[in-house]
């Protein structure tokens, strides 16, 4: 944790990424939030009439974004994470800049036997990421063409279906 406190204070951007887990964050990244209190003062102060804790002076970042993917087709099975990470945003003094969302993004896996084209959705991934470092904020537009339906929702659960089977 000295090697990453060190690095998540050096950096000007938090990019968060998880994929959801039983409408969540992964333990794993839990850990590591978990793990970085020291990056903010012990004391208490009052912040838009809240106690908070002081980020400490050398923890640089301003901003904060997640990214995430999730296994369901609905964009709401990432509205716990969007609030949790909104409330380590204020948490932690850092201005919320928005999701990156990819929803049931296993389709994105080429090696999926029943593919469909979604050249478009990495390259407005990519998009997304040059957005945020040029201008701070990344555009409605790319994050919806990361979003996009792929292929209707009854034809996702078949495939699950043929899938699974049983099991
Ligand atoms: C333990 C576990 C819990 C999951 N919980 C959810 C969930 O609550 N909602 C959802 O939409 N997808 C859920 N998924 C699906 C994952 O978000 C999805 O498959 C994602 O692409 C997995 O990313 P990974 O391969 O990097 O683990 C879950 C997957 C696992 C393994």
């Amino acid at each position: 944790m000295t090697e990453v406190l060190a690095k998540i204070a050096d950096s000007d951007i938090l990019v968060l990424a998880t994929p959801v887990y039983v409408d969540g964050m992964t333990g794993s990244l839990k850990s590591l939030l978990d793990r970085s209190i020291p990056l903010l003062h012990g004391r208490f102060e009052l912040r838009d009439d809240h106690c908070r804790h002081p980020r400490r002076e050398y923890a640089k970042a301003e901003k904060l974004v997640l990214v995430s993917v999730s296994g369901f087709t609905e964009m709401d099975n990432f509205d716990p994470l969007i609030h949790h990470m909104k409330a380590i945003s204020k948490n932690l003094g850092c201005e919320f800049v928005g999701s990156l969302l990819r929803p049931y993004a296993w389709m994105l896996d080429p090696s999926w036997e029943q593919g469909a084209p979604v050249n478009d959705i990495l390259e407005a991934i990519k998009q997304a990421g040059y957005e945020l470092v040029s201008d701070g904020t990344m555009k409605e537009e790319t994050l919806a063409a990361v979003a996009r339906d792929i292929i209707p929702r009854e034809e996702v659960i078949k495939m699950m279906q043929g899938h699974f089977g049983d099991k």
